[in-house]
Parts: structure tokens; C-alpha cells; sequence
């Protein structure tokens, strides 16, 4: 895929570093965002909606249409994680209730149309449940050639889990769907495989109060330093309005991941497979044949990569195996902090 600008198609389940991921489109110059897919998954179907509306309206970003997904997983009742992400899925941001309107046609048709709309050249990213894609995936089995390129943010590999010991949240919620996308592939004839970027690759990337700090200072805003002493829920006194809210919505997952033992931090997993949607030099992957485990007792939602090839097929996935933080840091932080500052120099005049 050459430079310039390219198309892009986003499924997410927002979900806090989903909110990330957004933004981190809206602020790149190459990304022409022709739509967004809503995932039950972090949040109900309907919250994941609002969210996605709230942050394009708090963007001032028009002409997105935004689809509803699935209510529930393919077969598994739906789980959701407002222990991570906040009552609603932005932390403790708040945002006013949007007012455009969703597309008359749901998710999984989203998929197909962006697809067929941009034949070899679209972008899909993934990241959240793979409910949406799987389903486009029954609607039209040649959309793994229609698409350019396939980023999925989702399991592990070789590496523990984050929902059970051995299963990641996204393909934990829908394993079912999950093993669908893989298995669309093997019959599809592409000659691109989806890179997939497991927790294995994801959690190298925290964000940090100081790397929070230096964005708010990218975006020419006032901030005060996050601390894991501050009392729980403090408001971001931030002044320009889109740091505030990627501040607090950060603020509640920062305290989920210091609950959980991990510091004072949170790994930015949806916002790394944005950003390596449009620059896949930032990770390294080696391809293997995946799949996923839906029967055992103790393992269901595990993603298992048969890098020795045991298994005699051929490789399915690209597998993230290692990623440059910083250089993803430096990235992230330009983008969403020139996106950031320029919004409120409009909002101003
Ligand atoms: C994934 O699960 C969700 O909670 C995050 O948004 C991310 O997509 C990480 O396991
Ligand atoms: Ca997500």
C-alpha cells in the first residue's frame, strides 16, 4: 500500500483506549475515516454507540456515519467491562448526548459496503468482539479480498490472558466470531493475511502520567501531573476541552490497571492497532496458522498460534511480535496533540 491518504473503516467496542484509537484517526492526515462499526463488548451496543457519536461531535468531526452492531455475541451471552472502562466507557469523562443520527443499515452491511465502496484499497481496524466482522464475513465471503488491509486488535499469544488466565477480552466476549475470522481467511485465497496484535505485543505500550503530561504540553494545554495519590475521580482541570476528556476517561483506567497491581498506567492496545493500520513499520510480525479454542473447560478463548506448524496449515494471521513503544509514543503524541491544539484554536475564533 503506498502513501496518501487511505481509506478506513473502524470496529470498536468504546471502551476508553477505543476512545484513544479514535481520536488518534481523526488527527492522522493519511486516514480518510469512511466509517465506524459499533461492538457490543466493553459497553452495551447502545453505550458503544453514543460514545462513538459524542467523541466525532466533541472532534467536530462531520460525514462519519456511524453503525450499530450486534446486541450479543454470536452464541455466548454478551459480558461487558465497566469495571475497566467506566459506567458508560469513557472513564469518568462526560460528554454531552450526541445528536446525529446512526446509518439505517447495521454494522455488519457497514463492513461490506466500505468495503466494496473501496475495492483493494480500505483500511479495516478491529478492536473490540469480532461479532460485526464475522457476520459481514457470512454476507460476503470475499471481503477479506475486497480489503487492503485487516488490523485486528485481539488475543495472545504465548502469553497469559487478561479476562481468563489464558483468553484476552475481545476474542474472550465472542470466541465463536473470533474463530470465524480466522477461519475466513484459510478459504478466502487473499494474498494479504490480517495482522493481529495480542496482548503479548499491546501491553509493551502503557501510557504513563508523564507521557499524558506530554501530550497536554503537544496540545498547548494546561495540565497537572496524574498521580496515584490524587483522590479517585479527580477531574481533569486540563483547558483544552479534548485533553480534558482523553485525561479523565485515562484517569479511571490508570486506577483499573494500579487496582489490578500493574502501576500507575494503562496499556493503550486499540490505539497501537490504529496506528499500525497506517504504518505497519511500527511492529514486527511473523505469519502462523491461528486459531481459537471454543470447547475447553479451562481454555475457551484462548488464541493459539501453531508456529510450528503441527497442524499442516498454512498461515492465517500475521502475529505481532514486537513494537517500538517509543517510537509509537512519538507518533501518537504529535497527531493527537496537533489534532488537540488546532481544534481549539477553531473552537476559539
Ligand atoms: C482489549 O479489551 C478491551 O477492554 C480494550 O478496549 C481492548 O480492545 C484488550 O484486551
Ligand atoms: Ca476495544
Amino acid at each position: 500500500m503506498s502513501g496518501g491518504r487511505h481509506p478506513v473503516f473502524v470496529d470498536v467496542d468504546t471502551g476508553v483506549d477505543d476512545a484513544m484509537a479514535l481520536v488518534y484517526l481523526f488527527g492522522s492526515p493519511d486516514a480518510d475515516l469512511v466509517g465506524i462499526a459499533s461492538t457490543a463488548g466493553n459497553v452495551g451496543v447502545d453505550d458503544v454507540c453514543r460514545n462513538n457519536l459524542a467523541l466525532l461531535e466533541l472532534c467536530g468531526v462531520t460525514g462519519v456515519p456511524v453503525s450499530r452492531g450486534s446486541e450479543t455475541p454470536l452464541v455466548a451471552p454478551l459480558r461487558t467491562a465497566e469495571d475497566t472502562h467506566g459506567p458508560q466507557g469513557l472513564g469518568y469523562a462526560r460528554l454531552p448526548a450526541p445528536t446525529a443520527a446512526l446509518t439505517d443499515h447495521d454494522a455488519a452491511e457497514a463492513w461490506v459496503r466500505a468495503a466494496r465502496a473501496h475495492p483493494g484499497e480500505l483500511i479495516g481496524i478491529a478492536t473490540g468482539p469480532l461479532t460485526n466482522l464475522a457476520l459481514a464475513l457470512r454476507a460476503e465471503p470475499a471481503l477479506p479480498r475486497l480489503l487492503g488491509r485487516l488490523v485486528i486488535m485481539g488475543g495472545a499469544f504465548d502469553y497469559r490472558g487478561n479476562t481468563t488466565p489464558v483468553a484476552e477480552w475481545n476474542v474472550s466476549v465472542d470466541p465463536e466470531s473470533a474463530a470465524e475470522v480466522f477461519a475466513a481467511w484459510h478459504r478466502s485465497g487473499a494474498d494479504h493475511l490480517p495482522i493481529v496484535l495480542g496482548l503479548n505485543l499491546t501491553e509493551n505500550v502503557a501510557m504513563t502520567p508523564q507521557l499524558l503530561s506530554r501530550l497536554a504540553d503537544a496540545a498547548g494545554s494546561t495540565s497537572t501531573p496524574m498521580s496515584a495519590l490524587d483522590p479517585r475521580g479527580t477531574e481533569s482541570a486540563a483547558s483544552n476541552p479534548v485533553i480534558r476528556v482523553l485525561e479523565d476517561a485515562m484517569r479511571f483506567y490508570f486506577e483499573f490497571h494500579f487496582d489490578q497491581g500493574e502501576g500507575y498506567l494503562a496499556h493503550l492496545h486499540d490505539p497501537v492497532a490504529a496506528a499500525v493500520a497506517l504504518d505497519t513499520a511500527l511492529v514486527q510480525c511473523r505469519p502462523a496458522p491461528v486459531d481459537v479454542e471454543l470447547t475447553g473447560t479451562l481454555t475457551r478463548g484462548m488464541t493459539i498460534a501453531d508456529w510450528s506448524h503441527r497442524w499442516g496449515r498454512e498461515p492465517n494471521a500475521l502475529i505481532g511480535v514486537d513494537v517500538d513503544p517509543d517510537a509509537f509514543f512519538d507518533r501518537f503524541i504529535a497527531r493527537v496533540g496537533a489534532f488537540a491544539q488546532q481544534l481549539a484554536g477553531v473552537s476559539r475564533r
